[in-house]
């Protein structure tokens, strides 16, 4: 499809013309939905409940008996790597915990990387000219958004129900030093909710990118299903 920019005054008039149609079509259904992200579900709000009616001074020290108020943990308290390990199903020494929310660390990595590069020693993706991103879609706007802002170049990969088309990934990433990266939202993915395959994984983990400072971009936004599915194991964490 062309870019609306490039429509004539007549393509432009032919586009909107179906779009008002469907647009009334819509309107005329009289739907109050809330279209809002990443809301979390109610149980998810729940399951926090119990610790408004703690006395707060039985929260001030982690197992470690460190006060918790304060600065000490850089890559975050015990307690919480470990509920965060076993919802992502990692170890918790592979969990780093973030004072922020998720698009905060990757929007703050991906200025690393166009400022200081991604590892001690690589160019900056900022000094080395034209840069290019694949983005699986429809996809994530906030993600794309990023790429916007520091005019990198989106290359649109389709999605299928089994993730993004992981051939025409592998000929982007192989073939141009220039492709530094993908955005990948590999659980319930935005908007559809689709869930990548474990081939599609597998066929990630394969990839030979021609950039050696290419970036896999892998955000589980998926909280509100993980705690549904491991409920229980939550639990036990919480009453340990
Ligand atoms: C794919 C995806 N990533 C990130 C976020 C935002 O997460 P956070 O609140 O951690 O920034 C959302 C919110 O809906 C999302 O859908």
């Amino acid at each position: 499809m062309k870019s609306y920019l490039t429509l004539t005054n007549e393509e432009r008039r032919a586009e909107l013309e179906p779009l008002q149609a469907q647009y009334a079509k819509v309107r005329e259904c009289g739907l109050k939905l809330d279209m809002s992200r990443g809301k979390p579900d109610p149980t998810q709000l729940n399951l926090s409940m119990d610790m408004l009616s703690q006395n707060p001074y039985d929260l001030i020290y982690s197992r470690k008996g460190t006060d918790v108020r304060n600065y000490g943990e850089l890559a975050g308290v015990d307690e919480a790597k470990e509920l965060f390990g076993a919802i992502l199903g990692v170890p918790m020494q592979n969990v780093i915990m973030g004072g922020q929310s998720s698009l905060c660390l990757m929007y703050d990595s991906f200025i690393k990387a166009l400022v200081l590069g991604v590892y001690g020693g690589s160019k900056p993706w900022g000094q080395q000219g034209h840069l290019r991103f694949l983005c699986p879609v429809p996809g994530y706007d906030r993600h794309f958004r990023i790429c916007e802002e520091f005019g990198v170049e989106m290359i649109s990969i389709p999605m299928s129900p089994t993730g993004p088309d992981m051939e025409l990934v592998r000929q982007y990433a192989e073939s141009d030093p220039s492709v530094k990266g993908i955005w990948c939202v590999p659980k319930y993915s935005n908007p559809q909710g689709y869930t990548y395959s474990a081939e599609t994984v597998r066929a990630f983990a394969a990839l030979k990118p021609a950039a050696d400072d290419f970036r896999i971009f892998w955000d589980n936004a998926y909280m509100v299903h993980g705690f549904r599915e491991k409920d229980d194991e939550l639990l036990n964490i919480f009453a340990r």
